[in-house]
């Protein structure tokens, strides 16, 4: 098991903020340790210079340490060539880039397959090829808020090119079978695409396995800096796309009329890429792997397994909580409300005068009184409109765990919320 005290040791911020207070929000950004802090300082102290081009030492120490950052990156989701990473911003545009580049290849009545618990980042990107006449259809959830594989296998069809589904959910928290629907996809000759942001921070991550095309994370979920994501694809898949960005380092040599491209993963890297931050990434990744992938999953486990039974034991009245109850299928994010916040309600609420707020506390409110009492949560639709249309909720309060986290976090969430409660007269 983790020693999430301990932990807590190596991130200067839970020295600022003291041991009362719980970060909650980890779905949103995870803290950063001295460590990953300590590598980006090192690089600008000691070896600041630009990648890839200089022939003096400085700038082959740069390129060094950029390209030891694939490589630890490709270890640690098992991908077997780091010529597979290809460095980004974020998730968000890892998709836009598959979106753009696989888009382009594209015509009108093809389908993209989603799901509807998909975040803005998994289905925006995707939106934008409706202009081609391209369709986008949703996967639905089953009432113990488990991907519906019999709807899954209804929507696959012949014009599906392309499946592109979030391993884990970030207001659910459900975990999907990415292993067998990617299977299911490849045998119907559809493209698999993996939103791998709530996964690759919390749990073992096998690309190979999974046998993804593509699979996309964000550095800064994990411990890493922002401004670093990762998309994996397969060599043969991103030799043969066409380029995202054009500019410099994603070329081989450029004419007044046409250029050619570098090898990938440069042909995918225009411009100066972000550096410290690949080395801010590649130092969370050590950080993650000396405590253990299985150990940090067992440990978020454990949290949400606590959090279910709390929430039998408090019985906090009008307390509804969203995702799935079984923790094999569930990772340490915990969406609640108190009360229904269906849209209906709140419009009855606004234009009622006088009705009595038994329905429900506004998430906004809620976490407001949970900040005074020391527990940050998130709240509003965590950028899953799609999805809080599907639970007929306008928002919702999100409580999400990391390898920092305890159970006295959890006791204090409660704790607090049926002060806040309490405070509402019920
Ligand atoms: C499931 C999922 N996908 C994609 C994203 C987008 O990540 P980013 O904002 O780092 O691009 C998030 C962020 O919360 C997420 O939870």
């Amino acid at each position: 098991m983790l020693s999430p005290l301990q932990i807590k040791k190596d991130f200067p911020i839970f020295e600022r903020l003291g041991p009362d207070y719980s970060y909650l929000d980890n779905a949103a950004t995870s803290q950063k340790p001295y460590s990953v802090i300590r590598a980006m300082e090192e690089f600008y102290e000691l070896h600041n210079s630009n990648v890839h081009r200089g022939i003096y030492r400085l700038s082959e120490e740069a390129t060094n340490l950029y390209e030891k950052s694939r490589e630890k990156v490709s270890d640690f989701i098992n991908s077997k060539d780091s010529r597979q990473i290809v460095f980004v911003r974020n998730t968000t545009e890892a998709i836009n880039l598959l979106s753009y580049t696989l888009g382009r290849e594209l015509k009108k009545d093809d389908e993209i397959l989603i799901t509807i618990l998909e975040h803005h980042s998994n289905i925006v990107p995707w939106q934008f090829l409706s202009e081609k006449g391209v369709k986008l259809r949703y996967v639905m959830l089953n009432p113990d808020m488990t991907l519906d594989m019999d709807d899954l296998q209804r929507k696959l069809t012949k014009k599906t090119r392309i499946v592109s589904i979030a391993q884990s959910s970030n207001v659910l928290g459900t975990i999907s079978d990415v292993k067998e629907i990617g299977k299911i996809a490849h045998e119907n000759g559809s493209t698999f695409v993996v939103d791998a942001a709530q996964s690759v921070p919390h749990m073992p991550v096998d690309a190979t396995d999974i046998d993804a095309d593509f699979l996309a994370f964000s550095g800064h979920k994990m411990l890493g800096p922002t401004g670093i994501g990762v998309l994996y694809g397969k060599y043969d898949l991103l030799d043969r796309m066409p380029p995202f960005m054009g500019g410099g380092e994603m070329i081989s040599a450029v004419y007044q009329d046409h250029s050619t491209y570098a090898d990938v993963p440069q042909k995918y890297e225009a411009g100066t890429p972000n550096i410290e931050g690949a080395v801010g990434l590649s130092s969370a990744v050590d950080y993650l792997r000396a405590l253990g992938m299985d150990q940090v999953r067992e440990h978020e486990k454990d949290l949400i397994e606590y959090t279910l039974k709390k929430e039998e034991e408090h019985n906090v009245p009008d307390l509804i909580s969203y995702g799935p109850r079984n923790t094999e299928v569930r990772s340490g994010v915990y969406c609640f409300n108190i009360g229904e916040m269906s849209p209906l309600n709140i419009n009855d609420l606004a234009h009622e005068e006088g009705v009595q707020m038994s329905q429900a506390i506004h998430p906004h409110d809620v976490s407001e009184m949970l900040d005074d009492g020391n527990v940050a949560v998130r709240s509003g639709h965590h950028c899953a409109m799609p999805l809080a249309e599907f639970l007929n909720v306008v928002a919702t309060s999100r409580a999400s765990y990391y390898i920092y986290n305890t159970r006295e976090d959890v006791d204090r969430l409660f704790n607090v919320l049926v002060k806040v409660v309490k405070k509402y007269g019920r």
